[in-house]
């Protein structure tokens, strides 16, 4: 099976690929490697999928729609995982823009090159952030979503309505993944846990918004990967309507949203102490107000995953925190 997997030098799709390379798939990676973070990280991360033979890549833009078109009729893939976007709730209120090209453009162009070449299942990356405002925990995919706090997630609220309404005029059989705060080895340097780990490690002062006091359902990157691998042959079939409990299923289209997440929320002021723990090492926290765009706790229901593929993730945020710092300690060579 052929699978083409764009933002396959980022955090997630580095994981997703070296999996399926090792599951014998075929797949052809697109990313543009930009400089959102440290590109030397997504050069390491691409120099090990090279290694596979069962591994292609273009380096290039999704927003180069000649480009798209020409790789997707030259791999010829029955499946596409969408991946790469503009990512960061942060980054958005500085540079919005980026967010517009990235993953409006950017997502309509896969969406229109799956389309002409007839995909059997399109996967894409949302988010929890599109939950946005929610006050009902846990998060289920059929809660209404119409309060997004950052453009952020505003885009990837629009991929989703984008989608489904692709998929209801071409009946391309499409899934949006909600992936809830996903950390591990090969994370990104942009995110909490890289960004502690490296202050705490320098000594430098921490930045902890809203004083501490939110909750993620931090998840780890194998069980992420994992979920995404039993998703590929569940594409949504409108035959399915009623099968499963509170099913996100389109009434009208082959499409589905799914939530993948752990299910357990931390306390943001617990999953620092396990870095300290770990580090042998105390943080300096510098207290913050809540960031702009930014929302105090997420909390998937990851029960329709489950019951569509037996999802069941299985790693507690004490052993992932320690995988990530083994990792981060043989990478930075500490
Ligand atoms: N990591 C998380 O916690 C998380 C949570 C929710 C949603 N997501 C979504 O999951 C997906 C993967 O996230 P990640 O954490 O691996 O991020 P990442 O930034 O590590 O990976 C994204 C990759 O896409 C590439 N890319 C970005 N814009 C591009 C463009 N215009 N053209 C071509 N390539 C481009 C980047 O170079 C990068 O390698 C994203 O869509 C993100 O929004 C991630």
């Amino acid at each position: 099976m052929k699978i083409l997997i764009t933002g396959s030098s980022g955090f997630i799709g580095f994981h997703l690929s070296k999996l399926l390379l090792e599951r014998g798939y075929k797949v052809h990676g697109y990313d543009s490697m930009n400089n959102y973070y440290d590109v030397t990280l997504k050069k390491a991360r691409l120099g090990i999928l090279k290694k596979y033979k069962n591994f292609s890549f273009s380096k290039n833009k999704l927003e180069d729609k000649k480009n798209v078109d020409k790789i997707f009729n030259k791999f010829n893939p029955s499946i596409v995982i969408h991946l790469a976007a503009q990512a960061g709730v942060r980054y958005s209120i500085e540079n919005p823009r980026v967010y517009l090209d990235s993953n409006i453009t950017g997502t309509y162009n896969i969406i229109e090159a799956s389309h002409k070449i007839k995909v059997k299942h399109l996967i894409m990356a949302s988010s929890s952030s599109v939950y946005g405002s929610n006050k009902k925990i846990p998060f289920k995919e059929t809660d209404k979503t119409e309060t997004q706090l950052s453009i952020y997630a505003a885009t990837k609220k629009s991929n989703e309505s984008m989608a489904h309404a692709y998929s209801n005029i071409w009946k391309i059989p499409i899934t949006m993944l909600r992936f809830f705060t996903v950390y591990g080895p090969w994370g990104r340097p942009d995110m909490a846990l890289f960004k502690f780990t490296k202050g705490i490690q320098n000594n430098k002062k921490i930045d902890v918004y809203n004083k501490g006091r939110m909750y993620r359902d931090f998840t780890y990157i194998d069980d992420i990967v994992n979920g995404i691998h039993l998703i590929i042959k569940k594409a949504p079939n409108p035959k399915q309507l009623g099968k499963f409990k509170d099913d996100s299923l389109s009434h009208v289209a082959p499409f589905r949203i799914l939530n993948i997440g752990n299910t357990k929320k931390v306390y943001l002021l617990n999953f620092i102490k396990q870095i300290e723990t770990e580090l042998g090492k105390k943080a300096k926290k510098k207290f913050l107000n809540l960031q702009k765009g930014d929302v105090k706790q997420t909390l998937s229901n990851s029960n329709l995953l489950k019951s569509i593929t037996g999802y069941n993730p299985t790693t507690n945020y004490k052993i992932g925190i320690k995988k990530f710092l083994e990792w981060y300690k043989n990478y930075y060579k500490l």
